[in-house]
């Protein structure tokens, strides 16, 4: 069969409020050009994110039934652990509330002043909490990967010969951790080959510097994999999820991605020594160990997810989503990364927009334009999230201003997916009456999530 389809049936609907394009206009302008604070209700398609958006299967809702609620030593807890520990290899498993939670802890304990992280791209709420212990981090993306026009099978692949240069230049003894996120969110949701992964593992052994991988989208990445590397067509995806895994001496996950919870996260390690160190901070920021932060009914939801996200039918329709939606839009000539990520659509700003400026936020703009056309949110990435400023308070813009569609998982139709093509496409006719923008409020951390904004003139 030609056609893919949903791998699913619903049983459950929510409906969609539907709104006026002058409706949403007098929306983005009282929510400051930001997408972070329109209110969910006066959205329409909702690509804001694929961070514990998605749809729950009946079996996760079962198992939230099912939740030991137990302080300590519940039996979902014990079910977590094994499901973990049998997909990383990894004894010391940790559950924190999400992602940057298990960041917060690994960062704090292993980062401070005059230490380096190394990754292919560090995502913004880990380069922020490596940021917040003192340290510094370093991303060392692939040529390839700078480059959204020009396809190629692993733009997440980490950059050997600078890694290399890098680690000589800081000192194997500045850079307690190498990070590999999988698949490369803030560069374009592009996958990381097992090649890769190896020969960074290899560079990290040679230096005694560990290896730990963001793990948050560990299966999009196996299935690229299987798809793209010589030599893994024939392979399982657990298979090539275990090889991953062997190859870190630690993960940080965000299970809000792919394990499909709406909440949660944990850290997996081999080292003993660390686990309890992150266990007794754990308790003070998170909770008991048997917890760290989650319901036991949480616990038994990341569980299930993690053993159906490895599924072949859901991975091969997942993939051919975002890829539909890309072919569709690169067909009508807009400015879109190459080839399709694993997670989301991503828009060339910088060629959608090029009369507006770096310093007036083509991203942002863009992200306004698609939402008061079609109700669609977006999130940008690029200056807004990721720029500095130097001593004169001038910008450093980031390396790609990109608008990021990331589709929630087992949420959205085709006919979703067609809607959103032809916002798009209608926004891009019309790209020249677009407008940039100007910051009139912004925090010193993280300031894409309450930034405010104005039309720049
Ligand atoms: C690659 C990556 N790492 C870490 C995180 C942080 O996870 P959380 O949002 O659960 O804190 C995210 C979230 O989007 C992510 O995409």
């Amino acid at each position: 069969m030609r056609t893919i389809i949903e791998p699913f049936k619903i049983k459950s609907v929510e409906p969609i409020h539907f709104n006026t394009k002058d409706e949403r206009v007098i929306i983005l302008e009282k929510a400051f050009f930001n997408p972070f604070l329109i209110a969910a209700d006066d959205v329409m398609i909702d690509l804001l994110t694929d961070s514990g958006t998605s749809a729950m299967s009946s079996d996760q809702w079962a198992g939230i039934m099912k939740g030991d609620e137990s302080y300590a030593g519940s039996s979902s807890f014990f079910h977590f652990e094994k499901t973990v520990q049998e997909l990383t290899g990894m004894p010391f498993i940790i559950p924190t509330h999400q992602g940057r939670a298990a960041e917060k802890i690994l960062f704090s304990i292993t980062g401070g002043k005059g230490k380096f992280f190394v990754s292919n791209t560090l995502f913004d709420t880990t380069r922020a909490n490596i940021e917040f212990s003192g340290a510094e981090g370093i991303d060392l993306i692939c040529e390839e990967g700078k480059h959204p026009a020009i396809p190629a099978p692993f733009k997440g692949n980490m950059d050997i010969a600078a890694l290399r240069e890098c680690v000589k230049e800081k000192g194997a003894a500045n850079i307690p951790l190498c990070i590999i996120t999988i698949t490369n969110n803030s560069g374009g949701g592009q996958p990381v080959s097992m090649q890769n992964i190896r020969e960074v593992k290899q560079i990290c052994s040679e230096n005694n510097i560990p290896l730990y991988i963001d793990a948050c989208r560990f299966a999009e990445n196996a299935y690229f994999i299987k798809l793209r590397e010589t030599g893994y067509a024939q392979k399982s995806i657990p298979d090539i999820v275990h090889e991953i895994f062997s190859y870190a001496d630690g993960c940080t996950m965000s299970a809000k991605k792919d394990a499909f919870a709406n909440i949660g996260g944990f850290l997996a390690m081999h080292n003993p020594a660390l686990a309890r160190d992150c266990r007794n901070l754990l308790i003070i920021t998170e909770g008991f160990p048997t917890y760290g932060g989650l319901a036991g009914r949480d616990l038994e939801a990341i569980s299930i997810g993690l053993h159906e996200v490895m599924e072949e039918n859901y991975l091969q329709y997942r993939i051919r989503s975002i890829e539909y939606l890309t072919e569709k839009l690169t067909k009508a000539g807009v400015p879109v990364m190459v080839p399709a990520g694993g997670h989301a659509v991503y828009l060339d700003a910088t060629a959608f927009l090029p009369h507006i400026p770096v310093e007036q936020y083509p991203g942002q703009a863009l992200v306004g334009a698609l939402y008061i056309e079609g109700g669609i949110r977006s999130v940008e990435i690029g200056s807004l999230m990721f720029g500095k400023y130097d001593e004169h308070h001038q910008l450093i813009p980031a390396k790609l201003e990109l608008v990021r569609l990331a589709i929630p998982r087992r949420v959205y139709t085709q006919s979703h997916i067609d809607y959103v093509a032809e916002v798009i496409i209608d926004v891009y006719k019309q790209r020249k009456d677009i407008k940039g923008l100007k910051i009139v409020e912004e925090a010193p951390m993280l300031r894409h999530f309450t930034v405010k904004l104005k039309l720049a003139n």
